[in-house]
Parts: structure tokens; C-alpha cells; sequence
């Protein structure tokens, strides 16, 4: 079969390398592509990823046989409606799905209505607002934007002034509306859900890390970092996950006439008191679905294929290997706050030849002399395989000292914690 792939990051980059290691997949284009994915696959221009026109005649030019659609910008802009509507199979949910990431409020109401064990919440549109829900839950806040912010929509502090202060902010854009929420106190996960509209396949659970620095020091970011397995998780937490929180919101979506065809990120706090949803995306992650990805045996394109034709019954669990897998992220010099573009990256080559690692592409392009520059805030991946997790995060940081980059900068401690055997779960209080 021929995929188009739309989407430029390291996550497109995985999902290409992925759907062409699968023996059904004859043919992948990706528009727009970056450097990364030219060099495996054909690349089309397309200047805005959410131009639903463009993609479908994209789609028709190439007559392809599936669309996967990668960021959430385009679902959320109605990209796979399009698509749909001019019968092209896709994998990625339609807008009214996809308000499951586009809207945190909306997100809450429907776990409300399925169950499904999550935050206390207040949706908030006026300060007055603001101030009450802040002293009904208490520190540490949590203050979340409401629509997609990429990962940076979100304080958590313990400082009132901080808490209140991006209260604000978020009141003053247009539309703005915000949720405050009880902490949640445990370690995350991130579980990829691929979906049907009715059916729920795992794949392997993926830890990400959020801040920009080691130590979990310094802002949120889109991610740092990411690792798969996660030997303190519980053996059957991908089930539970499908069991307790994918499965419900899933039938609950088809209930409300906007069944959910595409990725359900089901990010997760383990809790002493159990599993918590912390937030829904309709995609995979970055860099947490590179992770989990490349644990993945089971061959993407028929995956994907069959979740966009809704004939995930026919296949049974998962496929994984055993290996673990790190992930490791190099950023532009500012990033997370106003990320510098337009350096020169060298060693890609050395990185990519280190023996069970490989480089993605996330943000780079070519300037007009054709050398590798920075283009964006997180600049490339680095994802090395290994027996466990020390040894792949020996490789992975093995691999990325050969790159450079000016004002580069990435975590050093990616699955440390995990390898040294310090990342606990609370016990369960009954
Ligand atoms: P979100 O955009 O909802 O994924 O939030 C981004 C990050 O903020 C999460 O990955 C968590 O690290 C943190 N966070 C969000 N909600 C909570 C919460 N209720 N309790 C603790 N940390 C949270
Ligand atoms: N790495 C977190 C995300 O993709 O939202």
C-alpha cells in the first residue's frame, strides 16, 4: 500500500521509518517532511500542515491508500474530515474527536461520563473564578490552559502569585477559559491507545520527561526525553489502561456520534490511589511515541490500516520486544522559551552509525547551501536500543556526543532514575 504521512517532527520521522520497515507498505510520501525523512522517503511541499485542501489533493495525487496524520494542529483543524469525505482511509480522528486534546474542559466532561478516574477540575472563565477554585484545591496548583498551548499550557507551583498570575494570562486570549486542578502525586506514563471508533489496541507504556532540565529542573517543555519499558510500572498497567480509561471514553465518543479513529494518548499519574488521567491527546507523543514505537513488532502499516477501516478485531494484542529503548532529545539554545534557529548541526553521520542507535529529525532544515541548521525548538532525537535500560542510555548518549549544535542542550539523566531502580509507586491504599 502507499501512506501519506502529514507532519514534520521526529514523531513523523518514526512513523515513516516504521511504516517502511512493514512489508505491506510499498510506498510512504510525507509532507511536508523534514531532511530527516527525505533521505528515506519522497517529500512534498505543503506550506500549512492544517489546509485540508492541500492535503487531500495531496492524497489524490499520489492516490494513497492510507493517510496518517501526525500533530494535532491539522486534526484539530478538521484535516481528517476532509479526507473522510472525499473516502480516503485515515488514521487520525475527525475535529469533534480530536476536542478531546483540543479542549481540556471538554476532555474532563467526557471522563465525567465514562468513568473515568482523573483530577478534580474546576473550569474557570472569570479571575473571581480563578482565585476560588485556586484556594478550594490548594498547592501545589495546577493552572492548565484551556485549548492546545504544546505542552507549555500548564504551571504547577506552589507559589499562589505564579499560579494566579498564568490564571490570568490564559483568562486574556481570545475565548479564554482555563481549568484548576487537584495535584496529582505519582509518576507518569504515557499509554498509546491505537483505536477503531469501537475497538483498543496497547502499545508498550512510555515515560516522558516534561521539564527542560535534569533533575526535572526548569519549565515544562514539549518533552525532553522518553524510555520504554518502565520496570517499576505494574505488569498489566497497558491492560488497565484499556480497561479503566481507553475502552470507556472510546464507547463514550461512538455514543455521542463522533466516534474516535486515530491514536488516544492516555497520559497517566500512578497515583496512591490508583491510576489518574492527567490528559488526552489524539496522537502519538514526541519523543514518548518514538519510545514506544520502536518497541513495536507488530508491522505498523497494517496497524494503522486496519484501525482506519475499523478492523481492529482482527487483530489480536500487540507485538513488542523485550529491549528497552531510550530517547533522547537535543534542544535549540532557548528552547523552551524563545528557542534560536538557523545553527549549524554536524555529526549526524557519527550518531547515526553508532552501533543499535539512530538519529530523527525533528526541528532542521537546509539552508541554500544545502548544509543541516536548526529550524525549531527541539532540534533532533537520538533513540538507542540496548538489553536495558543502562545499556540504552549508554548508547543513546554514546550516539549524541558525536553531534553538534551551538547553544545544543539536552537532558543527561533519561531513564536513570528508571535504570538505577529509584522510580517508585506509591502502595495502593486498598
Ligand atoms: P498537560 O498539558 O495536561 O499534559 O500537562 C503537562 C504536564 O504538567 C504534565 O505532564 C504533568 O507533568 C504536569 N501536570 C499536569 N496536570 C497535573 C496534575 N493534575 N498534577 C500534577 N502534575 C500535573
Ligand atoms: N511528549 C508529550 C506530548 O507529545 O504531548
Amino acid at each position: 500500500m502507499k501512506v501519506l504521512v502529514v507532519g514534520s517532527g521526529a514523531r513523523e520521522h518514526a512513523l515513516v521509518r516504521s511504516l517502511l520497515a512493514d512489508p505491506s507498505v510499498a510506498e510512504v510520501i510525507a509532507a511536508p517532511g523534514n531532511p530527516g525523512i527525505a533521505a528515506i522517503a519522497a517529500c512534498e511541499l505543503l506550506a500549512d500542515a492544517t489546509d485540508a485542501t492541500a492535503v487531500v489533493a495531496l492524497a489524490a495525487r499520489h492516490t494513497v491508500d492510507l493517510v496518517v496524520v501526525g500533530p494535532e494542529a491539522p486534526l484539530v483543524a478538521g484535516v481528517a474530515d476532509a479526507l473522510r469525505a472525499q473516502g480516503y482511509a485515515v488514521y487520525g480522528p475527525d475535529a469533534a474527536a480530536a476536542h478531546l486534546e483540543g479542549s481540556k474542559a471538554f476532555a474532563k466532561a467526557v471522563m465525567a461520563s465514562a468513568g473515568v478516574p482523573t483530577a478534580l477540575a474546576h473550569v474557570c472563565t472569570t479571575p473571581a473564578e480563578v482565585e476560588l477554585a485556586l484556594d478550594a484545591l490548594g498547592s501545589p496548583y495546577v493552572v492548565k490552559d484551556d485549548g492546545l498551548a504544546a505542552g507549555k499550557g500548564v504551571v504547577v507551583t506552589t507559589d499562589r502569585t505564579e499560579a494566579l498570575a498564568h490564571g490570568l494570562a490564559c483568562l486574556d486570549k481570545p475565548g479564554g477559559q482555563l481549568v484548576v486542578e487537584e495535584y496529582l502525586d505519582g509518576p507518569e506514563v504515557s499509554v498509546f491507545c491505537i483505536c477503531d471508533g469501537t475497538e483498543v489496541r496497547a502499545l508498550a507504556p512510555a515515560q516522558d520527561f516534561k521539564r527542560v532540565g535534569d533533575g526535572d529542573a526548569g519549565p515544562n517543555t514539549g518533552g525532553m526525553g522518553a524510555y520504554s519499558p518502565l520496570p517499576w510500572a505494574p505488569p498489566k498497567l497497558a491492560q488497565e489502561v484499556i480497561d479503566t480509561v481507553a475502552q470507556p471514553v472510546i464507547d463514550e465518543m461512538r455514543r455521542r456520534g463522533t466516534p474516535f479513529v486515530g491514536t488516544l494518548y492516555v497520559g497517566l499519574a500512578l497515583t496512591a490511589r490508583g491510576l489518574r488521567v492527567v490528559e488526552f491527546n489524539c496522537r502519538f507523543g514526541d519523543p514518548d511515541g518514538q519510545a514506544s514505537l520502536e518497541r513495536l513488532v507488530t508491522p505498523l502499516g497494517g496497524l494503522l490500516y486496519a484501525a482506519a477501516t475499523g478492523r481492529l478485531a482482527e487483530f489480536d494484542d500487540l507485538h513488542h520486544h523485550s529491549d528497552a529503548v531510550v530517547v533522547v532529545v537535543e534542544a535549540a539554545a532557548g528552547y523552551p522559551g524563545s528557542p534560536r534557529t538557523g545553527d549549524a548541526i554536524s555529526g549526524l553521520v557519527e550518531a547515526d552509525a553508532t552501533e543499535g542507535a539512530y538519529v530523527l529529525h525533528a526541528g532542521t532544515r537546509r539552508d541554500e547551501a544545502g548544509l543541516l541548521v536548526s529550524s525549531g525548538g527541539r532540534v533532533l532525537n537520538v533513540v538507542a536500543r540496548g538489553a536495558d535500560l543502562a545499556e540504552a542510555r549508554h548508547t543513546a548518549y554514546l550516539a549524541l556526543s558525536n553531534v553538534s549544535l551551538a547553544g545544543g542542550h539536552h537532558r543527561t539523566d533519561i531513564a536513570l532514575a528508571a535504570a538505577r531502580g529509584e522510580v517508585t509507586v506509591k502502595e495502593r491504599a486498598g
